[in-house]
C-alpha cells in the first residue's frame, strides 16, 4: 500500500459512461467515489435558487465565494452540501443542466472547485470523474482515463435516463472554455465505448489499473 492516497481520474464527454464506470471501478477497488459534475451542478442549482444570473460571471463568482458548503463522505461517496443540504434530485433537472456549462466556465468557480476537489483526498483513495481531473485537478496522478462514445449513442443513453439533451452542444461549450477545458490529458488511456457494455468498459479500466499497480511505483 502506498503512503499517499491514489487518485483514479476518469474524464470524458457528456453521457460517455463516466458515472456508471467510475462507480463500478470505485466499488471493485474499495475506493471513494467523487462526482465533480455534481459539484458544478450544485453551484448552478444554488445560483438558480438565489436568482443569480448564470450568464453574469461576476455574480456567479461572488455566489461561489459566499456560499456555505461542506464536504461529506457517506458510504464511500463524497457529496457537497449547501447550508447542510444535499440537493441530490434537484441538480438533475433540465434547468440545472442548461445552466451548468455557463457556471462551470467561470475561472473563479473552477479555482474554487479545484481546491475542494483536491481536499477530497482526506477521505482516502479516490475515483474522481469529471472533465479536467487528469489535466487540471490531479495532473500528478499516473491513473488517467478518458471516455468517449459517438454522439448518437450518447444521446440514446441520455434519453434512456429520461433526459433530452444536446450532448454535442454541451461538449462544445465544455471544450471551448478558456479555463481548464475538456481535453484528453497527456498519458490518458482513451476508451471509446460506443459498442461496449459498462461491464466491459469498467473491466478494461480495472485491468489497466491493476496492471499498473503491480508495477514498481516511481
Ligand atoms: O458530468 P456532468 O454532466 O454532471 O457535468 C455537469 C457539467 O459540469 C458539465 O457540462 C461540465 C461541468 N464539469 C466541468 O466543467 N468540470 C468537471 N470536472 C466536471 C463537470
Amino acid at each position: 500500500m502506498s503512503q499517499h492516497p491514489l487518485v483514479i481520474a476518469i474524464d470524458g464527454t457528456s453521457a460517455s459512461g463516466k458515472s456508471t464506470n467510475a462507480k463500478l471501478v470505485a466499488r471493485d477497488l474499495g475506493y471513494v467515489y467523487v462526482d465533480t459534475g455534481a459539484m458544478y451542478r450544485t453551484l448552478s442549482w444554488y445560483c438558480l435558487q438565489k436568482k443569480v444570473d448564470v450568464n453574469d460571471e461576476k455574480a456567479v463568482a461572488t455566489a461561489c465565494r459566499k456560499w456555505k458548503t461542506a464536504l461529506e463522505c457517506i458510504d464511500k461517496k463524497v457529496r457537497l452540501t449547501v447550508d447542510g443540504y444535499y440537493p441530490e434530485k434537484e441538480i438533475r433537472t433540465e434547468a440545472v443542466t442548461a445552466a451548468v456549462s455557463h457556471v462551470s466556465a467561470v475561472p473563479k468557480v473552477r479555482e474554487w472547485m479545484k481546491n475542494k476537489q483536491r481536499e477530497c483526498i482526506k477521505f482516502g483513495n479516490l475515483v474522481m470523474e469529471g472533465r479536467d481531473i487528469g489535466s487540471n485537478v490531479f495532473p500528478e496522478t499516473d491513473f488517467k482515463f478518458y471516455l468517449d462514445a459517438c454522439p448518437d449513442e450518447r444521446t440514446k443513453r441520455r434519453a434512456a435516463e429520461g433526459v433530452k439533451e444536446n450532448v454535442v452542444m454541451r461538449d462544445q461549450r465544455d471544450s471551448q472554455r478558456s479555463t481548464s477545458p475538456l481535453m484528453i490529458s497527456l498519458g490518458a488511456h482513451v476508451i471509446n465505448n460506443s459498442k461496449m457494455t459498462s461491464a466491459e468498459t469498467s473491466g478494461l479500466i480495472l485491468a489497466e489499473i491493476k496492471k499498473r499497480l503491480a508495477q514498481p511505483r516511481r
